[in-house]
């Protein structure tokens, strides 16, 4: 395994994740670390991450000096190329002369024999962002890499096998950067690509029953993938020391509830709480249609009857939660994983105080989906489309009755049955329908009718902060629109929704 030292850049865990992504097990740390305790850990290599600091100022994070002596080769990123130089004899570190270097560069290659830099081209594009600089390499240390802002892009001790990069090679701008950072695992470092996800989940059981015992965990099942996966993976670790508590807000879609019921109680037998609450859901939200107050609403009602499930049980000592990576915002310090469980669990009134379990929150979404595939979960379940935490309620416009819902709930299956049918779930990123409130005159059989419209909204995205609207085949668009007028009572039209985002939202409330 490879291990990497925290220094608070916001790339640190994308350092991990190319190195498990080559095989190899890698996991962040805190900088903080002894020398004692990382040789507990056998890696074969460190790496020193990135760091907003500067090494000479007044809360510049530093290494236990002991590490430089354990024989492992050391690459170190941005900041913590300037920590070698500056702990190591002979560097010297020093402020930028202008602003520093931030953005793409380009850097010239002095040592085209670096092991690093193996089989490539000379110049290369990569991603600097620093504000100070390597002045002086360290005794035994050479140049191999400079930038025209950077003398030093890159320095190297083979004998030693520590190697400095002033770029983030992490990072997709940085044209080579995976080469890079694999010539230093594989070729460097000499490790061996026989880590697969198996290997992670038998890790995350043993260190759950470890910390876990005897105790009870609780956990808060929504239906997504990120608890759905949390939930299969406790069970395997502690089998019934678990409850996960499934609150139906009855503002989920069609048989969903069914679904999630079935598989992790029905397949994995998980202890699960369902809790049928729609009736207390659809009464809060009478009367209001302020988009902004159905959404607290139906927040503040989620933590309400959780917490009133959660105060029925008996000897509760833990509370699981799916935090990925991408949850936990603030990646900066290696306290930033508790500042984001105090976010999480904020909503929880004083009297439920539990100890955190955070399983997924070193693993980006997609290795969660692999995770669960692992784990033997469904691939529907496992490869779900987004679907928003206040549910329905936010594609049905306006104050959200009974009658409405269903006008939703039915649209929306026909819509995934045909696009099912069509392949197009395997390329439209999101899609649903929703209830514009709109009525309209319409002609059906001899009677004149006046009924609601349907939209169809149909999304193709990375990552949901920008999308465009899909380009569905026309057949596709017709079947759907005619089962949805016969088939659903009340609607008499239609429409797909052609706009992007910017300037509207995926969502409509
Ligand atoms: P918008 O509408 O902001 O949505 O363009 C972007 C993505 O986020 C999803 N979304 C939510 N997900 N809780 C969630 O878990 C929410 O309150 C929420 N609101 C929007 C939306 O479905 C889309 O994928």
């Amino acid at each position: 395994r490879v291990i990497v030292l925290d220094f608070g850049s916001q790339y640190n865990q994308l350092i991990t994740r190319r190195i498990r992504e080559f095989g190899v097990y890698s996991e962040l740390k805190p900088h903080t670390i002894s020398a004692t305790e990382l040789a507990a850990m056998n890696p074969k290599a460190v790496i020193f991450s990135g760091g907003p600091n500067s090494v000479y100022g007044e809360d510049a994070l530093t290494v236990d000096p002991a590490i430089y002596d354990m024989g492992l080769p050391i690459l170190g990123i941005c900041y913590g190329m300037q920590l070698m130089a500056k702990d190591l004899a002979g560097g010297v570190v020093a402020p930028a002369e202008d602003n520093g270097d931030y953005g793409q560069s380009e850097m010239h290659i002095t040592n085209t024999n670096s092991p690093l830099f193996k089989g490539m081209a000379a110049d290369q594009e990569v991603l600097m962002s620093h504000g100070d600089y390597v002045k002086t390499v360290p005794d035994g240390f050479e140049q191999i890499g400079t930038g025209a802002n950077c003398p030093t892009a890159a320095m190297q001790d083979v004998k030693r096998g520590f190697y400095g990069l002033q770029f983030h090679p992490e990072v997709r701008l940085t044209e080579n950067g995976n080469d890079i950072l694999r010539h230093f695992v594989f070729d460097v470092a000499g490790a061996k690509a026989n880590w697969t996800m198996r290997d992670f989940i038998d890790l995350q059981i043993a260190s759950i029953r470890q910390t876990v015992g005897d105790k009870k965990v609780l956990l808060g099942l929504s239906g997504g993938v990120d608890s759905s996966v949390v939930a299969v993976l406790l069970h395997e670790a502690i089998g019934d020391q678990l409850t996960a508590v499934f609150v139906d807000h009855g503002l989920l879609r069609k048989d969903e509830a069914q679904q999630v019921l079935d598989s992790l109680n029905g397949k994995f037998g998980i202890n699960i709480v369902a809790v049928n609450a729609s009736d207390r859901f659809l009464g809060a939200l009478k009367g209001v249609s302020n988009p902004e107050r159905k959404r607290k609403i139906i927040g503040k009602e989620f933590i309400d009857v959780f917490s009133e499930e959660a105060r029925k049980l008996d000897g509760v000592e833990f509370l699981a939660q799916g935090t990925l990576y991408t949850d936990v915002i603030e990646s900066g310090t290696d306290t930033a994983q508790t500042i984001k469980s105090h976010h999480n669990v904020g909503g929880l009134p004083e009297d439920l105080k539990f100890k955190l379990i955070e399983p997924l929150n070193k693993l980006f979404k997609d290795e969660v989906r692999e995770l669960g595939e692992q784990l033997g979960m469904p691939h529907d379940l496992v490869w779900r489309q987004p679907f928003p935490g206040p549910g329905l309620a936010i594609r049905t416009l306006g104050e959200v009755t009974p009658e409405k819902l269903i006008l939703v709930r039915e649209s929306d299956a026909i819509l995934r049955a045909e696009f099912a049918k069509a392949g197009l779930d395997q390329t439209v990123w999101q899609y649903f329908t929703a209830l514009p409130g709109i009525h309209s005159v319409g002609v059906m059989g001899d009677g004149r009718t006046y009924d609601e419209a349907i939209v169809i909204r149909a999304v193709t995205s990375v990552d949901g902060m920008t999308a465009e609207f899909a380009e569905v085949p026309w057949a596709v668009l017709g079947v759907v629109s005619t089962k949805i007028v016969n088939e659903v009572p009340g609607v008499n039209r239609v429409l797909y929704d052609i706009t992007g985002k910017p300037p509207a939202t995926i969502e409509y409330e």
